[in-house]
């Protein structure tokens, strides 16, 4: 395919609920201790939305921030994809209602369902429609609600998740920056590992789960860490080798922030330094599609990043699903 720009980051916001959900505040809720939450997760405490809330709000809220960070005219987005497993409706979609709150009539909006990897994926598609000059800016809001599907009797998966939204402006970049290339793909097969039974379920999803509760997340936890902590570095690998490039040259890694033993496990693997890895787990939990996007803007806000900085964006998730991105930072 001819290539007539080069696509890239132009922007990133971001948007976590206020309210904080504590490791102490779970103790009284599911038999668990901190110390077994921090030590076999890294995890602290998670954002939780409002119950009154639409992700949609939320979404919107991380999108307007995208805006004014790329500094574009949101009139000029051409397409507009939301990466989510938790949207409020199953139709209008998640995309669609944040046109709607965002006010940008008329452009294509569609959800992208890659769960944890779902901003991987969409960084992808965004990236097509900028390269063949369709669009001169894609929006790209990943946003999750997982505590409303999230079983809080379920000790094995509560802990873990959290609520957020974060997005990226993706448009045309000057040669020299923007994404080097990208390595995606999925096993489902191994689907059955990490499930979110929506219309449908079958009696062995509803055996998983306690009694009653058919749309929580239910998780083999142990079948997804191998998964991960192998996939994080082979994809890694993957992009990092078909640039020609060494892992001394990548500057940061911005990692699916699942659990610290994953990141720490996959990053052994690699033989990098764990202090050039970003981590935010501690203070968000497990955002799931969000996450990645969240990272960046907290990166990029604090001042992190510079222009020409090669990194890396790597996820998995379910489905199982994974993807990895090499891009030279380009504000
Ligand atoms: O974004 C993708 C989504 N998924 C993930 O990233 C998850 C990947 N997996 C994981 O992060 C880990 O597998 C978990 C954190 C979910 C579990 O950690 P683990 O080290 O694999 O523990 P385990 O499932 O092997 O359980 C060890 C023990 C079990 O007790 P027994 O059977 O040995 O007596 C569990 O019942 O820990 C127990 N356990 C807990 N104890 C206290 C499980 N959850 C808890 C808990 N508090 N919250």
């Amino acid at each position: 395919m001819t290539k007539l720009y080069k696509a890239g980051i132009l922007g990133t916001g971001s948007c976590l609920p206020e309210r904080k959900l504590t490791n102490a505040e779970l103790v009284n809720i599911v038999e668990t201790t901190d110390e077994w939450i921090v030590q076999r997760t890294g995890i602290r405490e998670r954002r939780i939305i409002d119950d009154d809330m639409p992700l949609a709000r939320l979404a919107a809220r991380a999108a307007e921030n995208a805006i004014n960070d790329a500094g574009i005219p949101k009139e000029e987005i051409g397409l507009i994809i939301a990466a989510t497993i938790t949207p409020d409706y199953l139709c209008p979609n998640l995309a669609c209602s944040v046109q709607k709150e965002l006010g940008i009539s008329g452009v294509p909006a569609f959800d992208m369902n890659a769960a944890c990897t779902g901003f991987i994926y969409a960084m992808n598609v965004a990236q097509q429609f900028i390269e063949n000059g369709a669009c001169k800016y894609v929006l790209i809001v990943a946003a999750e609600a997982l505590s409303r599907v999230t079983d809080y009797q379920d000790r094995k998966t509560c802990v873990l998740f959290g609520d957020g939204a974060g997005a990226a402006i993706v448009g045309r970049v000057e040669d020299g920056t923007g994404i080097v290339c990208y390595t995606t793909g999925a096993y489902g097969e191994l689907g059955h590992n990490l499930t979110i039974p929506c219309l449908y379920a079958t009696g062995e999803d509803l055996a998983k789960r306690n009694e009653g509760k058919k749309q929580v997340v239910w998780m083999d936890g142990s079948e997804v860490f191998t998964f991960a902590a192998r996939i994080m570095a082979e994809a890694t690998l993957r992009v990092v080798s078909e640039a020609r490039l060494s892992m001394g040259d990548v500057e940061y890694i911005f990692p699916h922030q699942a659990n610290a033993r994953i990141i720490q496990n996959a990053v052994k693997r690699l033989k990098y330094p764990i202090e050039k890895v970003y981590s935010n787990l501690e203070r968000t939990g497990n955002i799931s599609a969000a996450s990645i996007p969240v990272c960046l803007d907290e990166a990029s806000k604090a001042g992190m990043l510079k222009k020409g900085d090669r990194i890396v964006l790597v996820a998995f998730g379910g489905g199982l699903t994974y993807g990895a991105l090499l891009l030279h930072w380009s504000r």
